[in-house]
C-alpha cells in the first residue's frame, strides 16, 4: 500500500465524552459540577424511567461526562491491583496552573476523606483520588518539559510552589528524553491534525 493510500483511507476520530454508571446520581452530579466545575448542558428521565446527565468543560462538547443511574451495589476489585476498579482506571481533568492543582488539592482534603496521591509525570504535576463513588480521578497541570513516560514520582503538595518547581526540575533533568514540552507538542502537531471549531 503505498503512503498516500494510506493517508486516504485514514479515519480522524477524536475523543469526545464518556458514560459513567453511577448509583447515586444526584451526589456524582454535585461533584462533577460543584467540585470539579462541569456544565450540565442536559438531562432528565428516558421513556424507561432512567435519570441521564449530561455534562462538559469545553464550549465546543455538548457533553464529556454522561452519567446514568444502573451501577450495581457492589463490584468486584481489580484482579492485580486490590481495590482498584474493574474497568476505569482513572479519569483525568486538565488544570490551568500548578497554583489551580495545590488549590484542588486543598478542597479534595478538606471536604472529602478520599485517598490522595501527589507526583509529577515529568510533564506535569498529578493528584490521583477518587470521586464520592470510587472511580479513580487525576487533575493535572502541566509542567514546562517533557520526559519518557512512564515516569512517577511523588511529590509533597504542601511544599511553597517555588520548592515544588525547583525539585521537579531537579528530578526530570536527569531522566530519559527529556526536553520541553513545547517541543514535544511540536512534534505532536505534526502527526495529530488540530480540530476545527464548531463556531468557523
Ligand atoms: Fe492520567
Amino acid at each position: 500500500m503505498s503512503t498516500k493510500t494510506a493517508q486516504d483511507d485514514k479515519i480522524r476520530a477524536r475523543f469526545s465524552h464518556m458514560g459513567l454508571v453511577v448509583k447515586d446520581i444526584e451526589m456524582m452530579e454535585d461533584f462533577y459540577t460543584n467540585t470539579i466545575g462541569f456544565e450540565r448542558t442536559d438531562g432528565g428521565m428516558t421513556t424507561q424511567g432512567v435519570i441521564m446527565i449530561f455534562m462538559t468543560l469545553d464550549p465546543e462538547e455538548h457533553h464529556q461526562v454522561f452519567l446514568v443511574e444502573g451501577r450495581p451495589d457492589e463490584l468486584p476489585s481489580n484482579t492485580i491491583v486490590k481495590g482498584g476498579g474493574p474497568s476505569i482506571h482513572h479519569l483525568a481533568f486538565r488544570l490551568e496552573s500548578l497554583s489551580d492543582l495545590r488549590k484542588m488539592y486543598k478542597r479534595i482534603s478538606d471536604e472529602y476523606d478520599a485517598k490522595i496521591f501527589t507526583g509529577t509525570h515529568g510533564n506535569c504535576w498529578t493528584m490521583y483520588t477518587t470521586d464520592p463513588e470510587g472511580n479513580g480521578i487525576e487533575f493535572f497541570a502541566d509542567t514546562p518539559w517533557y520526559v519518557t513516560q512512564p515516569f512517577l514520582k511523588p511529590m509533597d503538595f504542601n511544599m511553597d510552589e517555588e520548592t515544588l518547581i525547583e525539585a521537579t526540575e531537579a528530578l526530570v533533568s536527569v531522566a530519559p528524553g527529556f526536553t520541553t514540552l513545547q517541543d514535544f507538542y511540536k512534534d505532536l502537531h505534526e502527526r495529530v491534525p488540530a480540530r476545527e471549531s464548531v463556531l468557523t
